[in-house]
């Protein structure tokens, strides 16, 4: 409000995800006028740079023709360097905030701050205690803290972190962010689901087969192999990003769209399901190109050889409720595929009695394209146009950039930044989801980590390890029965 000033922290300020996210999203909320004109941000890291030099390593990242806002943006960009480790730094931190606010802030406007940890996990806790020993707001004003995954490895150790931020910090105070949540069609599932009659009274399991929830990424794990097989792809996308849109797709109406409202539905869904075994999933590791060209996920040499890490995974989920029971929720995510897509598919029971009908009816299927080409479709069976009584496959199709031609779909980080600024925390994981994800996966992971399950070889490029249309098969998926695919509307 107009009545805030804010300080927006980023430390880790010289590392990647500061470039490559923080720092644009937050220029794009400045540029499209959405961040307060009180704000100020301070980067904070280890290397010693004037806040010149820093500026001129994060303007690459901002993309704009407009040379004057780009000006009128770095201008609010400060920078100052010190440990994570040391009392005297945090202190000498807190000085260069307070300093900002002095010169920044108008009369009567309370200071706040948001602390951004865009920091490796094992610096989260030191980093906390010292925050809050030294660099909360004072006089009232409020202390954001944003935090990103890895939130530990397993139940205990995402405890143990839980822990020891509550212990110096209110729930409320804290942002997990899951950068899915913040995504346009992950939270129109709200809207959809919610603000429309028609799909309330078939959201069920009297109406629905099955739900699979997909991600695909064409790209392997070059240059963060070794990052990226300390945690494999279960962690990385199935137990938050996938989890989180279960949840939205399954959860119960909320009472309102208030925060806790909405997180305590889906705290519901989550502690109705069983945890995963591994029986019930698919685990896959990429070999390279059927062409050569591409490498293996092992040809990378930071991935210590031998690694059953596996970096694709399907695995099918039980919600044992009124709504749910005995549906199945398939999850499947990928790197090194043929294709590069987020999306949920509903697939609706056969109709009773479809066999009054000429020709083989498909099963209709409700689309929500989180991306690329974001759009809802929804398959169904029409008339064959003509003098026939052929039904045929065809479609409901609201393809974004046609229904909403020209509308910008806002990045992730920038509306999730957004929400953190007015307070609100319905799109972040609150203490006790978070809990209940890792309950459903730590088994599992146990299991995969000690290299008890030999991930199936696929790959670079192709469709995910063989076997995996049987095991969908297993839990009654159809395919379509022709030759259908959706095609992306191409912009005019
Ligand atoms: C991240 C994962 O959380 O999500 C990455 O760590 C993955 O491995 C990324 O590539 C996908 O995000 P997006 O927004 O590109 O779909």
């Amino acid at each position: 409000g107009q009545n805030e000033y804010v300080t927006v922290i980023v430390l880790g300020a010289s590392g990647d995800l500061a470039k490559k996210k923080t720092y644009p999203a937050l220029y794009s909320l400045a540029k499209h006028a959405f961040l307060p004109a009180s704000t100020h941000i301070l980067g904070y890291a280890r290397s010693n740079l004037s806040t010149q030099d820093f500026t001129s390593r994060i303007q690459p990242g901002l993309k704009d023709s407009d040379p004057q806002r780009i000006a009128a943006f770095v201008s609010k960009l400060h920078y100052t360097h010190g440990s994570y480790d040391q009392p005297q730094d945090y202190a000498n931190l807190d000085k260069a905030i307070t300093q900002l606010e002095n010169t920044h802030a108008l009369p009567g406007q309370s200071k706040n701050r948001v602390f951004y940890m865009a920091l490796p996990p094992s610096v989260f806790i030191p980093v906390a205690n010292m925050l809050h020993a030294h660099c909360r707001a004072h006089n009232g004003a409020w202390t954001r803290v944003i935090v990103e995954k890895p939130f530990g490895k397993d139940l205990e150790s995402s405890r143990e972190l839980g822990r020891a931020l509550a212990a110096n910090w209110h729930e409320h105070e804290l942002y997990r962010i899951d950068h899915y949540l913040g995504k346009e069609m992950v939270k129109n599932l709200i809207s959809l689901r919610f603000a429309n009659m028609f799909f309330g009274a078939v959201w069920d399991r009297h109406a629905i087969a099955n739900v699979q929830i997909t991600f695909k990424e064409m790209i392997g794990t070059e240059g963060r192999g070794g990052y990226f097989d300390e945690f494999g792809i279960v962690r990385d996308v199935m137990q938050n990003h996938l989890l989180q849109i279960l949840t939205l797709v399954a959860m119960d109406r909320p009472v309102t769209l208030l925060a806790d409202d909405v997180r305590n539905e889906k705290v519901k869904v989550l502690r109705c399901m069983r945890p995963i075994k591994t029986q019930d999933m698919v685990l896959g590791q990429y070999g390279p190109s059927e062409d050569g060209s591409k490498p293996g996920y092992l040809d990378d040499k930071t991935v210590p050889a031998g690694s059953k890490t596996p970096t694709y995974a399907a695995a099918v989920m039980f919600i044992d409720n009124d709504r749910w029971s005995g549906v199945p929720f398939i999850l499947r995510c990928g790197k090194a595929l043929n294709e590069a897509k987020t999306e949920v598919r509903i697939q609706f029971r056969d109709v009773p009695g479809g066999h009054m009908f000429p020709s083989t009816l498909s099963r209709n299927e409700l689309v929500i394209r989180v991306q690329p080409k974001e759009a809802v479709y929804l398959k169904l069976m029409n008339k064959e146009p003509g003098l026939g009584y052929k039904q045929h496959i065809a479609e409901l199709d609201m393809t974004y950039h046609e229904r909403y031609e020209g509308v910008r779909i806002p990045d992730a980080y920038e509306a999730l930044l957004l929400d953190v600024l007015r307070g609100d925390q319905a799109n972040f994981v609150r203490d006790d989801e978070l809990d209940a994800a890792w309950s459903l996966f730590t088994p599992a992971l146990h299991e995969i980590d000690a290299g008890k399950i030999d991930p199936l070889v696929y790959p670079y490029g192709s469709r995910g390890p063989n076997g995996l249309i049987k095991f969908m098969a297993q839990y009654g998926v159809e395919r379509d029965r022709t030759e259908y695919t959706w095609q992306p509307k191409t912009p005019k």
